[in-house]
């Protein structure tokens, strides 16, 4: 596939955009998408079988969805719900694996009846999948005792992770299999999201290759998870998909060869997918200078946009009304009666109330993480393809936050 650089949206259009729509705004540019897309498949291209299932809790809009099934992705989720927007979304039922935490037997039921992939990370529920769905094969979920990813919240394939099958407890499943008949179609690990060193990717393909060659089934694919990291800033670091690919190419051929059996493999992406391709675009209420600080106090909060409050994560933020302003320090701040910090003390060419802010990088955990905390609306979302803006999310009313409460007489 030929790969496009695509740049970034010009903040003149940003701007008509907000005009066009209102604030707070998220938009998605479908191209970057696309390109990300190619550019994962081009860098794997020497597997014979690759599979790219976009990790859909990154960004579940619909329409995001059906353009990543529309370019040949399949679908990673995590939750019943995600399978159901997949299958809404037409993602055939195979195309899409169900990997869930912590959910109930009944939850996965229902990912049976739907007929898509299972992936199982705990024994309790493999053990009693096999024994009431013994001939439907399942993928597992190892823990590979690998300390990866940007933070703590997101490191979660170390030996203290509530996540997956330790790596040790391959004879606990070859008990299960055998005491149950349950067949294993595939093993999967996931270590973390924002792994920047490739050695953690290596470290988890030697340990899947193990596992593969001692289990008793012929597996047909080995999914290493994601975790690629994205630039936040200009100079940051990334990771490095073609020194990655040219490792585990090796590796995984090799692997191939001496299973006997061509296996597929399977990558995960969310913010690798989605990231860079979204732009959160908010409106400054207010300037406020106190005896350290001058604050911008904008009209979002944590309860749009989690990832720096969360995770203490650094999004780029541009004044795009001003771009040739004087450059000043800012605390750009939420609305929200908690400390509701975007981005503190950033150099910023100088903010006028009424200017608009474009935070980047927001395609990926910013609207699937947003809430109506302090009763705020949640944002409408924008879609740009070829070019062209297309409402892909209404702004919330009074009515949304009202469709479920029931209210009684007093
Ligand atoms: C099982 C699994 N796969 C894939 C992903 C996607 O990770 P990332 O967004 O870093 O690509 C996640 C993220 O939490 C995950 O839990």
């Amino acid at each position: 596939m030929k790969e496009k650089i695509i740049y970034p949206i010009h903040r003149n259009k940003l701007i008509q955009l907000s005009n066009k729509y209102g604030t707070p705004l998220y938009i998605y540019d479908s191209s970057k998408i696309e390109e990300q897309y190619i550019k994962m498949k081009n860098a794997f291209s020497c597997i014979n079988n690759l599979i790219i299932n976009y990790a859909c809790k990154a960004n579940t809009n619909l329409n995001i969805l059906k353009f990543l099934q529309k370019l040949g992705s399949g679908l990673d989720t995590v939750s019943i719900q995600e399978v159901e927007l997949g299958l809404i979304a037409g993602f055939h039922p195979k195309k899409i694996i169900f990997t869930p935490n912590c959910v109930s037997i009944k939850e996965i039921k229902k990912a049976v009846d739907f007929g898509v992939r299972i992936n199982l990370d705990n024994l309790s529920i493999l053990e009693q999948f096999g024994e009431y769905f013994s001939d439907y094969s399942v993928g597992i979920r190892i823990n590979p005792h690998i300390m990866a990813g940007g933070n703590s919240k997101i490191s979660v394939g170390h030996i203290d992770s509530k996540f997956g099958i330790s790596h040790y407890q391959i004879p606990h499943i070859k008990r299960i299999l055998k005491n149950t008949g349950l067949k294993i179609e595939g093993i999967h690990m996931h270590t973390g999201s924002d792994i920047s060193d490739i050695k953690s990717f290596l470290e988890g393909a030697k340990i899947l290759f193990r596992i593969a060659m001692d289990l008793p089934d012929i597996i047909d694919y080995i999914d290493f998870g994601s975790g690629f990291k994205v630039p936040y800033t200009k100079n940051d670091i990334k990771t490095d998909l073609v020194c990655l690919s040219n490792y585990i190419t090796e590796k995984f051929k090799s692997f191939c060869k001496d299973y006997g059996n061509e296996v597929t493999l399977i990558f995960e992406p969310g913010k690798f997918l989605v990231s860079e391709s979204g732009y959160f675009l908010v409106h400054v209420n207010v300037i406020k200078h106190t005896t350290s600080t001058v604050f911008a106090g904008v009209d979002s909060g944590f309860n749009h946009f989690l990832r720096p409050m969360f995770y203490d994560a650094y999004h780029c933020i541009e004044n795009i009304s001003n771009p040739n302003g004087r450059l000043r320090f800012y605390t750009i701040v939420g609305y929200i009666c908690e400390s509701d910090t975007f981005g503190l003390n950033r150099k910023v060419t100088e903010i006028r109330e009424g200017d608009i802010l474009c935070i980047k990088n927001a395609g990926a955990y910013c609207f699937s993480m947003s809430s109506n905390y302090n009763s705020r609306y949640r944002p409408s979302e924008v879609m740009i393809i070829n070019g062209k803006d297309f409402l892909i999310r209404k702004r919330e009313t009074m009515q949304d936050l009202l469709r479920n409460v029931i209210e009684i007489k007093m």
